[in-house]
């Protein structure tokens, strides 16, 4: 089969005669699906069931010496700082566990300079004409939609196989208005990179201007390999204690892909100082997190080990789902030659590069065809993708047999923006 880019306008015109066709076909069938986030399908929760089990009588609610119904320790239930210390390769009184979701610690951490500021005798956020922000892209778009709410200025960082673009990095750090940069290290959101060590050393060893930059390491795949061994990965904490740069990072992770998103818990690992701060502000909004539902996770997944455990059973769930996509890939788009895409063995997601000009065409076509992905243009900053061309495929929620309908639509949606634009004359 020839690439588009090698046939003839005649040739496009027939072949899209034969896509559209194909497509109307394939929009009959009446498809409805959302697959626009990285949600865990119905067969991995009910892995979890067990873990609601756990908690029977009055003395099972007893831990460390403390009855988790009641008001207190508002950094967590000890033996669950030891479970998150013990994955994050940190020490347990660098762990503050929150509640189901990361996202709203890591939303914490910069309101919380926005209002009050980093401490470090710096002044609030919200007191500064301008706050840039180092976003690596494709990226998550969560992480750009909490800096877009603050007003942020956002700066696009490429992303290479590597990682970000550290030269890049080092050079707009130099300005002190750049107060920050997201990170999701191990298996990034939506590429599903691994950092190199290389680029883990540089980021730790940064010398931002700004006295106040801070580091947000989102650990959110930390031990979600679904086609590989469990990589073990650098401890930033200790990277960046080490470069003298202790109080710039704030690692995160949570449970929700290891047990229930949106009923797991979260946590954030970092220094001495910044505990010590957090606490003092976050007492403020919150005498205790869920600590019932944290010693349900400790009960249930009592050690790294049991977390790896438990993570083998995910991976053989989600193993043939990644493998459906890389194959339809492979099958429909490869010979046709419209697009590159990511081969993770961890994470969530599938990261596909279509020619440029054509990601929202084709995530229009797969929604109108009753298929809808995480929108085209997401993965960048302002949710503006400058090349239209970066797709984030979310296959963790359909049983496989929907999944392989799902990516034919995808993949002929693709077909069609492409050959529309090819012949667009
Ligand atoms: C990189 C990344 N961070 C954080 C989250 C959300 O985590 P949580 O459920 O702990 O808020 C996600 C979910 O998709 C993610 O991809």
């Amino acid at each position: 089969m020839k690439a588009y880019a090698d046939r003839t306008l005649a040739e496009l015109l027939e072949e899209l005669k034969q896509v559209q066709a194909r497509y109307d076909a394939l929009k009959g069938m009446g498809m409805s699906l959302n697959m626009a986030r990285g949600k865990p399908g119905t067969e991995q929760l009910d892995l979890n069931r067990p873990m609601m089990d756990i908690l029977k009588s009055d003395s099972d609610y007893t831990c460390d010496g403390i009855d988790v119904r009641n008001y207190g320790n508002l950094e967590g239930l000890p033996a669950c700082q030891r479970l998150f210390a013990e994955i994050l390769g940190v020490k347990p009184e660098n762990i503050f566990v929150g509640g189901s979701a990361s996202l709203t610690l890591m939303y914490d951490v910069i309101s919380k300079c926005y209002t009050h500021g980093r401490g470090l005798g710096c002044e609030p956020w919200c007191r500064l004409e301008k706050v840039r922000w180092l976003c690596p892209a494709p990226g998550y778009d969560r992480h750009f939609s909490i800096s877009e709410s603050f007003g942020m200025e956002m700066v696009t960082i490429p992303m290479t196989p590597q990682g970000p673009d550290m030269d890049l990095v080092e050079e707009l750090i130099r300005d002190p208005s750049v107060k920050g940069m997201w990170c999701v290290p191990k298996y990034s959101n939506p590429d599903g990179i691994v950092y190199s060590d290389e680029t883990v050393r540089r980021i730790a060893a940064m010398k931002p201007a700004a006295p106040d930059f801070l580091l947000m390491w989102d650990n959110a795949y930390c031990v979600h390999e679904f086609a590989s061994e469990y990589r073990p990965f650098p401890d930033i904490l200790s990277a960046c204690a080490e470069n003298g740069n202790a109080d710039m990072v704030f690692e995160f992770a949570s449970t929700s892909k290891i047990t229930f998103p949106g009923a797991g818990v979260s946590c954030f690992a970092c220094s001495e100082n910044n505990m010590a701060r957090m606490k003092k502000l976050l007492n403020v909004q919150m005498i205790s997190y869920n600590k019932v539902n944290q010693l349900l996770h400790v009960r249930y997944l009592k050690d790294k080990e049991g977390v790896l455990a438990l993570m083998r059973r995910h991976a053989e769930i989600l193993g043939p789902k990644f493998k459906c996509v890389l194959e339809s890939l492979e099958k429909e788009i490869a010979p046709v030659g419209i697009a590159t895409w990511e081969k993770p063995v961890g994470g969530y997601f599938v990261s596909v590069n279509t020619m440029p000009g054509i990601a929202m065409a084709t995530w229009q076509l797969c929604k109108d065809a009753g298929l809808t992905l995480t929108k085209a243009g997401a993965t960048y900053p302002y949710g503006k993708d400058p090349k239209d061309s970066n797709m984030r495929i979310a296959p963790s929620l359909p049983p496989v047999e929907q999944l392989e309908k799902a990516m034919e639509i995808y993949c002929v949606s693709m077909k069609l923006a492409a050959l529309r634009k090819l012949t667009a004359v």
